[in-house]
């Protein structure tokens, strides 16, 4: 069963738990405008003779009449309300409200700004306001549809979401604690972001919310397709960020989010991208330099004697609690040790790593992290990155100085980096050390750009 509902006549009505409204005002200017999907899908009990299956196979079943049922919705709605021209490239942005609420709207902003009227009308934006908290929904329905009616109205800019009843759950329960679960929604948020985004254009670029775009993007990926062209490619890269900067051919939509429906627990979305692109056959990643969007970086204001204004803690940044940093990296006497983990643009500049070097911040007091992100590389064209190493948690601190007798591995750097949430108590308590271990020996530069932790109720 399902049905949908585009909520063009939202004003006046009252909210349900289903559907969001925004404020008369905002939405008279938009309302006729705004193209929203409304999923309803009503995930059946699974019948008897379907019991004596294994899990993994009952489960696959649901997904795939999941996807069926998507699929037939989501096109039925866009030949509708998308008799509009098919556009060149589509950008799929995912966006939830845990984040940085004004992430996706910096991110619009740069899209938009980065983009001359030429290549915007070679442009469809399609963002999934994947959560299900109304009143989040609520304010950024307003808040986009105030700064983007003309592009709502033009059909450039697409709102979607699905609710959480469309999202598979593991035998009815949903285990949140589970790093499989926190996969697993990010992997459904964006195999709906792909499926709808099937029909609007050639190409579908993937990017995140909180990015910064570089001016005439569409233009430098038009350019880099098109001297691909004799070659057959499944994913270019503009970016050497997890999931940002991915550009694919819209054709292959459809496979890939059956993919990542199909096995939404087993990997994060960047490693399940990695191995549909193996899947395939593209064996090398094609990289495109200089990279086109980059994360941006958390606000920052300095301490500024002369100002009266207090800086404002960025709720969303990351805390880096108090710690002294040690390495027997080679020092060069210019950038330092501790620049990695301060939270200006400052980073620490080594050369010629062996395999076991290491970068270790101490901290002055246990803490417990939800989340570490650690950053090498230049920003500009991911050159000097930390080709192979791991990043690792330490407790129990002993001896004088003090140094951690304990470390638990938390994940090793991809391209250079690792962002990664934390979610077993047992590992993310009282952690005393964060320590970045080298893996190979490595010859030239390397930038350790920054280290950021995140503590719970910091
Ligand atoms: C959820 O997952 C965690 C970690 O995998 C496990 O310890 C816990 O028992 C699970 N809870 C439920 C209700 O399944
Ligand atoms: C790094 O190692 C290479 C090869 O061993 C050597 O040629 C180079 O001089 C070293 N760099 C520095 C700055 O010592
Ligand atoms: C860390 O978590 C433990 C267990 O939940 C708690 O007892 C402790 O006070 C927390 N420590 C900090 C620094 O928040």
């Amino acid at each position: 069963m399902a049905t949908y509902q585009p909520t063009t006549e939202s004003s006046g009505t009252i909210p349900n738990t289903d559907m969001i409204w925004c404020s008369i005002r905002q939405c008279f200017i938009t309302s006729v405008g705004i193209m929203f999907l409304w999923l309803f899908i009503t995930l059946k009990d699974l019948k008897e003779d379907e019991a004596d299956r294994s899990v993994e196979a009952r489960y696959d079943s649901k997904n795939l009449r999941l996807l069926e049922d998507w699929q037939k919705i989501t096109f039925k709605y866009s030949e509708k309300i998308q008799k509009r021209r098919k556009t060149w490239l589509t950008v799929g942005i995912t966006s939830v409200s845990r984040r940085d609420p004004s992430g996706l709207f910096y991110t619009l902003a740069s899209l938009y700004e980065a983009s001359s009227p030429a290549e915007q009308r070679r442009l469809t934006v399609l963002v999934h306001l994947a959560d299900s908290d109304l009143i989040w929904l609520r304010e950024t329905v307003a808040h986009i549809s105030s700064h983007y009616s003309a592009q709502i109205l033009a059909g450039q800019l697409l709102l979607i979401h699905a609710p959480s009843e469309a999202y598979p759950t593991v035998d009815g329960i949903q285990n949140e604690t589970s790093p499989g679960q926190f996969h697993s929604k990010k992997n459904v948020d964006n195999a709906f972001l792909m499926s709808f985004a099937t029909k609007l254009s050639t190409y579908f670029l993937l990017i995140e919310d909180n990015v910064y775009c570089v001016p005439n993007f569409v233009t430098h990926i038009h350019a880099k397709v098109t001297a691909m062209k004799p070659k057959s490619w499944v994913l270019l890269e503009f970016s050497n960020m997890g999931s940002l900067g991915k550009l694919f051919h819209s054709r292959n939509l459809p496979l890939l989010a059956h993919f990542l429906l199909l096995f939404h627990r087993s990997k994060p979305l960047d490693r399940m991208i990695l191995h549909f692109r193996t899947l395939l056959v593209q064996e090398s990643p094609i990289i495109s330099r200089p990279f086109l969007f980059y994360h941006r970086l958390p606000d920052h204001r300095f301490d500024n004697k002369e100002s009266t204004v207090v800086p404002e803690k960025n709720i969303y940044g990351p805390d880096n609690p108090p710690g002294a940093v040690f390495t027997d990296m080679k020092v060069s006497g210019v950038h330092f040790p501790w620049e990695a983990y301060t939270m200006d643009e400052s980073f620490f500049w080594t050369y010629n790593v062996s395999t076991g070097n290491h970068l270790t911040v101490i901290l002055n007091h246990p803490a417990n992290l939800t989340r570490v992100q650690v950053v090498t590389g230049s920003i500009m064209n991911g050159q000097y990155i930390l080709v192979k190493g791991q990043v690792e948690l330490g407790y129990d601190p002993e001896g004088m100085p003090q140094y951690c007798t304990n470390f638990v591995l938390l994940g090793h750097l991809r391209q250079g980096q690792m962002d990664q949430e934390i979610f077993l108590k047992s590992i993310r308590n009282h952690v005393s050390c964060v320590r970045l271990v080298v893996n190979a020996d490595q010859v030239g530069g390397l930038i350790i750009r920054h280290i950021y932790l995140w503590e719970e109720n910091a």
